[in-house]
């Protein structure tokens, strides 16, 4: 995977600057996911798979969990352990570089819940179905998983309803990238098209372009495979509105994208 210095097709800087650049759309996401733990009556020790710059980790530590993080990206990691000491939660997060499907290189801990945010349909569902069922030795009795990933039926909805959210852009930390995103029906498939450009000072230099075609999984093959190995679902969530006025929401449509699953050890 990370093998040629490449991360999913992306220079590591370039997939670095990405990730880190959607670190302030945490907020995004993390009433969410409290609400879960809290409902739930979580423990407090928490597994963040594919934690990024920290963007959910961090968020979670100040909110009173102890989360150890791991990602495959060593820039990403070093940037979680740099914005933890910002935030003050440097105590209560931890983060190793590795890849989460062989954990049992990685740790040996156990802990009271799993979270996997924007970070497992990179995966195939077959090593996702494995790691699942891996991952349930890793938990304490009753821990709680929390998957948020994008799933076609959320695709579907949002690409075929929402002008918006076909083309897009973001601009920030002198990183601009341009979005182009359709969705065919006929294959079920998601085509993108990525544009990056650097500001100059005086303008923006175009660095690549991406494309990427691809049939993102369906829900059910999410919620089969975290029931397969060993999950009770609890909950599943997925987006019911968009409001295409709010500037947030029209250059971050990643959670119209995405669906929120719950699920406890049995
Ligand atoms: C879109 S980012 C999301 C990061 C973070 N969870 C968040 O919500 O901000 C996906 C991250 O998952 C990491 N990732 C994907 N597959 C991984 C694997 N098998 N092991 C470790 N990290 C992985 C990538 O390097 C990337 O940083």
């Amino acid at each position: 995977m990370n093998t040629t210095g490449k991360i999913y097709g992306y220079d590591e800087d370039l997939w670095y600057d990405v990730i880190r650049r959607e670190w302030k759309s945490g907020d995004r996401d993390i009433g969410r996911i409290l609400s879960i733990l809290r409902r739930l009556n979580a423990g407090k020790s928490i597994l963040d798979l594919g934690c990024g710059v920290g963007r959910i980790s961090s968020r979670l530590a100040k909110n009173g969990y102890s989360v150890l993080g791991i990602d495959l990206s060593e820039k990403c990691v070093t940037e979680a352990a740099k914005l933890a000491n910002e935030l003050g939660v440097a105590g209560s997060t931890r983060y190793l570089v590795g890849n989460y499907l062989h954990l049992e290189e990685l740790t040996d801990e156990r802990f009271d819940v799993a979270t996997c945010i924007l970070a497992s349909s990179w995966n195939s569902m077959v090593d996702l179905k494995e790691f699942l069922k891996k991952l349930a030795g890793f938990m304490n009795p009753s821990a709680v998983l929390i998957i948020q990933d994008t799933v076609n039926e959320s695709f579907v909805q949002t690409l075929t309803s929402c002008p918006a959210a076909q083309r897009w852009f973001s601009d920030e930390g002198g990183l601009l990238a341009l979005h182009s995103w359709s969705y065919d029906c006929e294959h079920s498939a998601v085509k993108t098209e990525k544009k990056f450009y650097r500001s100059t000072g005086s303008g923006f230099a175009f660095i690549t372009q991406i494309e990427r075609t691809y049939c993102p999984p369906y829900l059910s093959e999410f919620t089969d495979a975290i029931g397969e190995a060993g999950w009770e679902i609890v909950s599943v969530e997925r987006p019911t509105s968009f409001n295409p006025v709010g500037i947030g929401d029209y250059n971050d449509p990643w959670l119209l994208f995405s669906a929120t699953i719950s699920a406890r050890l049995k």
